[in-house]
């Protein structure tokens, strides 16, 4: 084993104690926005979870486990997984951990992964594809909900148009419940966005608190591009223009609105017990 002052050998575990260490700087910045896109990473927490993407062979670049771990057979598994693709593995303190998760209990694995994006233009839905289009979402909680909720219903991908919040941000990736190493997300501009809709061989649904259907009586029948609007202000007027049908779920009770994720899964289950022909 190499101690913390070490560059990083392949092969080797490197034991890191000093909350000062260059590499631990690193992951911390990896919270910032900036870093991330700068750097093309972002950090998952949890030993299944990071199991999992190792497993499913996505590009990790640094393996992070906790002293009390490392005799664990999946930590070693991993270790050895991420060390045959060139990545880096510490072997921390609960100190350290604490300090790059930010939490007084910290999960006892990390992983900085490479972040992927899906090339919008690439997207072929299947004859019952279905994807969903989020405009200008603003919360990380909601975005990484409505990926897990996107997966758990067998959507295919989920595309962020304009200023949607990065789902590879520590409180989204954590909402994904690991569901962002299993969904394609792609990134459109708005202007993109809406020369790629003419293309868009099925149908465009937007909801919308003033759709003019009940979102039981679409027919379901082609791939759909479900649209999703902002948490505040919903689907504006160009986006509103640009559906084929604006769907609304009628509320009972004083409520003015639904959770945005919330009605993401009303419709994705709607359209899949549609398509199934469920009662
Ligand atoms: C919190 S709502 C936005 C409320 C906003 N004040 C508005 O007027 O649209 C966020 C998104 O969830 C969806 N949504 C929420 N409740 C809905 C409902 N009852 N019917 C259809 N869509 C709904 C829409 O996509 C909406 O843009």
């Amino acid at each position: 084993m190499a101690d913390e002052t070490s560059i990083p050998i392949p092969g080797q575990i490197r034991v890191v104690t000093s909350l000062t260490n260059p590499t631990i700087k690193e992951i911390r910045a990896l919270s910032l926005p900036k870093f991330r896109k700068e750097s093309g990473l972002f950090v998952t927490e949890g030993m299944k979870l990071v199991a999992d993407a190792v497993e499913e062979d996505w590009p990790i670049r640094i393996l992070v486990y906790g002293a009390k771990v490392a005799n664990h057979p999946v930590v070693q598994r991993v270790a050895q997984r991420a060390h045959a693709r060139g990545g880096d593995v510490l072997e921390v303190s609960e100190a350290v951990l604490a300090k790059i998760t930010r939490r007084e209990n910290p999960q006892m694995v990390v992983g900085v992964f490479e972040q992927r994006l899906t090339d919008p233009q690439t997207i072929r839905p299947g004859p019952a594809g279905v994807w969903v289009a989020l405009e200008g979402i603003k919360d990380p909680g909601n975005l990484g909900t409505i990926i897990r909720t996107s997966d758990a219903v067998g959507a295919e991908g989920v595309i962020l148009v304009g200023d949607t919040v990065d789902p590879f941000g520590v409180e989204a990736v954590r909402a994904t419940m690991g569901s962002i190493f299993h969904m394609p997300l792609a990134r459109l501009s708005v202007a993109d966005f809406f020369e790629w809709r003419k293309r868009w061989p099925g149908i465009v649904v937007g909801t919308h608190l003033s759709g003019k259907h009940d979102y039981r009586a679409v027919d379901y029948d082609k791939p759909v591009l479900l649209l999703m609007g902002n948490e505040q202000s919903g689907i504006d007027d160009r986006f509103a223009a640009a559906c084929d049908t604006l769907v609304k779920i009628p509320q009972v009770g004083r409520a003015d609105s639904l959770n945005l994720a919330i009605a993401t899964g009303v419709m994705l289950f709607e359209i899949r017990r549609d398509r199934l022909k469920l009662a």
